[in-house]
Order: C-alpha cells, then structure tokens, then sequence
C-alpha cells in the first residue's frame, strides 16, 4: 500500500485518527475515536495502515451538500504536500456525488490553494451550536466548487470511495 496515496479509514485506525486530530487541536476540533468509529466510512486517511499521517472526513450535510471535516497532518508530515492529497481526495469523492463541498476552517488560505473560496456563514447554520468554541472567533466557511479541470481529477489518486 502506497503510503501517499489517500485510502479509506480502517475500523481499526479509529483511535489513531482521534489522537492524529488530536495533534492538531487547537486548528481542529478535537474529535473521541468513538466518534470517529460512528462514522469510520467517512474518512480518509493517507499513511500505513494503523498509522495514518493525514485525515479527513466528508460528512452530509441536510441540504445534501458536503463538509469537509477535520483536514489533519501530523506535524511530523506537515509541509509534504499530504494535506493537500487528502483534500484532494475529498473533492474528487464530491464531484462523484455532484455535490459542493464546504468546510468551515482556521487555515483559509490552504483551502483556498485548494480550489476553495469563501462563502457565506448562513450556509452552515447548524454550525451555530459551535460557537462557544475557542476555533469560533477565527473560523471561515469556505465552498469548492463541483466543477474541475481534468489536471486535478487525473492528479487526484483516491483508490476507495469515502
Ligand atoms: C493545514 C494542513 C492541513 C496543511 O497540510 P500540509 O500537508 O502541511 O500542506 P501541504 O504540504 O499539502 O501544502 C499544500 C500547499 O498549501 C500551503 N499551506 C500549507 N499549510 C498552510 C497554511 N497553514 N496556510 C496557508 N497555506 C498553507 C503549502 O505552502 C502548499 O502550497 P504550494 O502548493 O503553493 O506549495 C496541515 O498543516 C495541518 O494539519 N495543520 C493543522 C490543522 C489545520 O490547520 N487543519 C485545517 C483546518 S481544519
């Protein structure tokens, strides 16, 4: 298994990916593996099985769009362009699905290197109950986009289905 290359989460990896999120709080919020083995079908993951050095889920939203979740590198592996391989990733996952992808995030500008650009807060209203969080007074919803050029989907490596 390419070590690069985006795959979906194991069952297993569960309590590693919550302690990879956890490495990245306060940029994230922190995520139990309980949590994360409730909805272990929406994750990516890049790095050996059992260890995985990048994250990241694609939740549904209720209007049928999709949030991109929990975008994590370890520090160790930060720099080495596997964020940008597991967002990569999501948004192949979303224009299979014709959806737009959102994200809510403190780090716009590496979204925005991905294609992504800024929307409106309305768009995430459930996000609401997030407020008292510390992430709240920095946060910035951004949208990708369905539509991108056939560089970017033959540059997108996902092998599984999120
Ligand atoms: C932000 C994060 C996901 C980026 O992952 P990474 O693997 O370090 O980034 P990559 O090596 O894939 O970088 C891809 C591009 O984004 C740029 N970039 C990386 N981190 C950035 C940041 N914090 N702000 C702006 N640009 C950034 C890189 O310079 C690179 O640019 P290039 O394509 O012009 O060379 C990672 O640093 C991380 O997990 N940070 C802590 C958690 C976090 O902030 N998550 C996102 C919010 S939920």
């Amino acid at each position: 298994m390419n070590p690069r290359i985006p795959r979906q989460a194991l069952p297993a990896e569960a309590g590693a990916i919550a302690r990879l999120v956890g490495r990245c709080v306060p940029r994230c919020l922190p995520v139990t593996a309980k949590e994360v083995a409730d909805g272990i079908g929406n994750w990516f993951v890049i790095g050996p099985p059992g260890s995985p050095r990048a994250a990241a889920s694609l939740e549904s939203l209720p209007e049928g769009d999709l949030e991109l979740r929990s975008v994590a590198v370890d520090p160790e592996w930060q720099g080495d362009g596997l964020g940008a391989r597991v967002v990569r990733a999501a948004c192949i996952e979303a224009q299979r699905r014709g959806r737009e992808l959102l994200c809510v995030t403190t780090t716009p500008a590496f979204f925005q290197l991905q294609g992504f650009e800024r929307a409106e807060d309305s768009r995430l209203p459930e996000k609401d109950a997030r407020k008292e969080l510390p992430l709240s007074a920095r946060r910035h919803v951004m949208r990708r986009r369905v539509h991108f050029s056939g560089k970017e989907q033959r540059r997108g490596s996902l092998t599984c289905s999120a």
